[in-house]
């Protein structure tokens, strides 16, 4: 251990974060539902094949950032770096595929093993959707409205929309061959990346930031010019839909995603606000998955969003946490047993009661100040005295009124009061 610091690309969501994050999430779960997803939730950590098997032998996840260990039963396994693969082991180890088709929604961290900076971390948390089941192009449509839905509910604009399409597996693998001739040819000019890539995945050279490389990039074969008729035709159904629904994009044909599942379409939403980490949303058509997994053929497409991206653009908006209606304050070692008893007794008859108990003991004069900052609107205060004649002191701190001692019945009675006027 280095320092008390978090480890390298984690971080700790203190109240104010987890609260924008929780807001996040439950504008994006209602959204969700209100499109027919269902919560799901899968392990954070699978069998390593999993990913293996799905996610690209000579993808940068897979090659070089997963978190892998050997369990004390000698099982591999990883921290899972994204969620699609969990759902679609999900469905096959459930037995989910005869109730297909299904529509689910998740949340979570994921673990990458990269180079962090603004946006981008080792430990972080993607909200997505996975429709299985369908091979659209309808719902390849409706998850893009989804999302765009869920900016709006977010208060959320200038995020921009890239779509390509990838073709099938086979129309990629013309084009594959057809990239690997052109780059073949100015192998000179590829930097170090490239060259690896040429050999393992000429399509992730379409990807390269690299700026010496995108003239060259600029100038190789595009895959839309090369796509098989029905993914075409897919393709083009897709953008009429999005285009009657008002949904502004760009076709990028140098969109090809970081992850070997994808086919067909592919999309990504992207922002100038976060430099280099553009991606907020990003997804595509995963078909031949599920059957990669050991499943059923099953036409699928889902999105992911980064959770610290999207919470960045959004930052000013998480509502601050409602204060409690009263602050208890006990004194003397009796009145502090009789306290929690009272307290609990209290919770139990008003179930919306938001009390917060001093503990800790302390002085009069020092409990009352914390009562105050806690942004109550009453204190109650329960010393011996009050303890023997049945009565606990009530004193407002918001306004102007007395003191009073009241008994059980009173109390409760002004309690509700303080509810009903704080729901108002
Ligand atoms: P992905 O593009 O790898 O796709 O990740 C989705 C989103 O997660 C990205 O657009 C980005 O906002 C966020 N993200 C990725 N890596 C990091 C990181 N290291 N730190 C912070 N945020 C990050 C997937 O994961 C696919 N499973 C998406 C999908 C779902 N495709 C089909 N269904």
């Amino acid at each position: 251990m280095a320092s008390l610091q978090p480890a390298r690309g984690t971080h700790d969501l203190l109240p104010e974060d987890f609260r924008r994050h929780a807001r996040v999430i439950d504008i994006a779960r209602e959204t969700a539902s209100l499109y027919g997803f269902a919560p799901i939730a899968t392990p954070i950590f699978e069998f390593t094949e999993v990913f293996q098997r799905t996610l690209g032998d000579t993808s940068d996840i897979v090659t070089k950032e997963m978190y892998t260990f050997t369990d004390k039963g000698g099982e591999q396994v990883t921290l899972r770096p994204e969620g699609t693969a969990g759902v679609a082991r999900a469905l096959i180890s459930n037995g989910l595929s005869q109730h297909l088709p299904l529509k689910y929604f998740y949340a979570g961290p994921m673990f990458r093993y990269e180079r962090p900076q603004k946006g981008r971390y080792r430990q972080f948390h993607q909200l997505g959707a996975e429709a299985l089941g369908y091979a659209g192009p309808d719902v390849d449509a409706e998850l893009i409205l989804m999302s765009a839905r869920l900016w709006r509910a977010l208060g959320l604009d200038g995020l921009r929309l890239e779509l390509n399409s990838l073709g099938t597996a086979a129309s990629r693998q013309a084009y594959r061959a057809l990239l690997v001739e052109y780059f073949g040819d100015h192998r000179a000019s590829l930097d170090e990346d490239s060259q690896r890539r040429l050999g393992q995945n000429p399509l992730r050279i379409l990807d390269s930031k690299n700026p010496e490389m995108q003239a060259l990039i600029a100038g190789a074969p595009s895959l839309t010019d090369h796509l098989d008729e029905e993914s075409a035709a897919h393709f083009a159904q897709l953008r009429a839909t999005l285009e009657a629904a008002g949904v502004d994009y760009r076709v990028n044909p140098r969109l090809v995603r970081g992850l070997d599942y994808y086919s067909r379409t592919v999309f990504e939403w992207l922002t100038d606000r976060l430099g280099a980490q553009a991606a907020v949303c990003s997804g595509g058509r995963y078909d031949g998955l599920v059957e990669q997994l050991g499943g059923r053929p099953t036409p699928a497409i889902g999105w992911a969003l980064g959770m610290e991206r999207l919470v960045e653009l959004v930052q000013d908006s998480a509502p601050p946490p409602p204060a409690p209606h009263a602050y208890l304050v006990p004194l003397g070692g009796a009145a502090e047993q009789a306290a929690l008893a009272l307290a609990e007794a209290l919770r139990d008859e008003l179930g919306e009661l938001r009390l917060v108990t001093h503990c800790g003991g302390g002085s009069l004069k020092s409990a009352m100040k914390k009562a105050d900052r806690s942004g109550a609107e009453l204190a109650l205060i329960l010393g011996e005295e009050e303890l023997r004649q049945g009565v606990v002191v009530v004193k407002p701190l918001r306004r102007e009124g007395e003191q009073q001692g009241m008994e059980r019945g009173a109390l409760v009675g002004r309690l509700r009061e303080c509810i009903q006027a704080r729901r108002a």
